[in-house]
């Protein structure tokens, strides 16, 4: 029976602030969180105003001092990147302390090695705050949904990246104008890149997939694109032929294997999916016997993300007042690594816009040229014409993303085709 917890915080940003604040007002909260005390935050510097007010003594720039301070129980790692973070929550392990991290980067390369660690010392390592902010899906899929075999796991799991799209969608403006504007409002980094090249999704479908199918994923099988090459008229078509771009992570059996993929997508206007705005994420969970099942709310933020910080420690807490040994249903399972299926073994939908001199003869060539690759279209429309171009939007069914690869490599040399340019090539939600 433990009396008091005592925390140790690694880092003071916007989610160390909100999860102090939580933990520093317990009234009107569960009653467990009175017993838990943050003993020490590790700062860069003391001296900064913060938006907290912390007892005397505190805060500290002493983070090795935090990690084997013998009075601490649980390391709250909320710094971010990937070292000094990685090597913290080890060393802080090997002192035998519990830990949550909201760090993705570090879970989905190092969680295998992090775990195992956890293991050996028979500690808890929590990751809610890694996945989606505030909204529960790591738990749901260690407890409520463990009986199930999950299919497939879809997500918008990036909110900068959505708020992005949604605003292009809306206003109808261009990637870099919207970029700077999310920018400003402090959306989007001022290196943007782990977002809106999908570096950031990837991570989290890495761990995501990891927990839900049963092996381990590698996070450099995992295949990346963001959402830089999505232009404007894309969005304008991609309306007009009914759906809305939103930049997925997906990870789905599939006969040969588990693939794990995030790229732009085309979704259709009535999938639940499509209707997701703005900075909030939503995962859909496809699995036998439950069927789908969606969560949806703020995947980021401070005092969203810290809801699922102070979750965890409250967890740790209630565990450690039973007894002392690790609740099973609490641990990630460790398993094997498996070769992913290669992106270009994807059977899915595509849409492309092909820009070429119009003449006689360019819509019958592409058609053939797709034919011949077993490419079989749903729709060929020449939407614009300008200046003696025309700009043609295919829309394809389900295909092997190598035959539709292999028939774009093959449209410049088609007789009837000149001055070709395709300035986007997008995945269509399959059917
Ligand atoms: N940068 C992330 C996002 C939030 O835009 O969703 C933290 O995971």
């Amino acid at each position: 029976m433990v009396e008091s917890l005592k925390i140790g915080l690694l880092g003071l940003g916007t989610v160390g602030t909100a999860t102090a604040s939580i933990l520093l007002s317990p009234e009107s909260r569960h009653p467990l969180l009175k017993s838990i005390e943050i003993a020490k935050v590790g700062v860069k510097t003391v001296d900064k105003r913060r938006g907290v007010d912390f007892p005397e003594g505190v805060l500290t720039t002493d983070l090795e001092g935090i990690i084997s301070d013998p009075e601490i129980d649980i390391v709250v790692e909320l710094m971010g990147g990937l070292e000094p973070a990685r090597s913290l929550i080890l060393k802080a392990i090997t002192n035998g302390k519990h830990i949550v991290t909201a760090n993705k980067a570090v879970i989905s390369r190092y969680g295998e090695e992090i775990y195992r660690a956890a293991d050996t010392k028979g500690v808890y390592v929590l990751i809610e705050a890694a996945v989606g902010g505030g909204i529960p899906v790591i738990r749901p899929l260690q407890q409520a949904l463990s009986v199930n075999q999950i299919q497939s796991i879809l997500g918008i799991i990036n909110g900068t990246t959505n708020f992005i799209l949604t605003k292009m969608t809306a206003e109808g403006s261009d990637f870099a104008d919207v970029l700077t504007e999310a920018q400003e409002l402090g959306y989007a980094e001022a290196d943007p890149s782990a977002d809106v090249d999908g570096y950031d999704a990837a991570d989290k479908i890495t761990i995501l997939a990891t927990l839900a199918f049963g092996q381990q994923v590698n996070l450099d099988q995992v295949s990346c694109e963001g959402i830089r090459q999505v232009s404007a008229v894309d969005i304008q078509y991609a309306k007009q032929l009914g759906f809305e771009i939103k930049l997925l992570a997906i990870a789905q059996q599939e006969e040969k294997g588990l693939q794990v993929r995030v790229h732009p997508t085309l979704v259709p206007k009535s999938h639940p999916l499509a209707s997701i705005d703005g900075v909030n994420n939503a995962v859909l969970l496809e699995g036998d016997p439950i069927g789908q099942v969606m969560f949806y709310g703020p995947g980021a933020g401070g005092g969203a993300t810290a809801s699922a910080v102070v979750s965890d420690v409250l967890n740790i807490a209630a565990m450690l007042t039973t007894n002392g040994s690790v609740n099973p249903l609490m641990k990630i399972p460790q398993h094997p690594s498996s070769e992913l299926v290669s992106i270009a073994e994807l059977v899915t939908r595509f849409y492309a816009r092909i820009i070429c001199v119009d003449r006689p003869g360019v819509i019958g060539n592409l058609g053939t040229c797709f034919g011949k690759n077993d490419v079989s279209l749903e729709s060929i429309v020449q939407i614009d014409f300008q200046n003696g171009m025309a700009e043609i939007v295919v829309v394809t069914h389900n295909v092997k993303e190598e035959n539709f690869r292999q028939a774009l490599a093959q449209i410049p040399q088609l007789e009837a085709i000149d001055q070709i340019e395709i300035p986007s090539v997008l995945r269509v939600l399959r059917e």
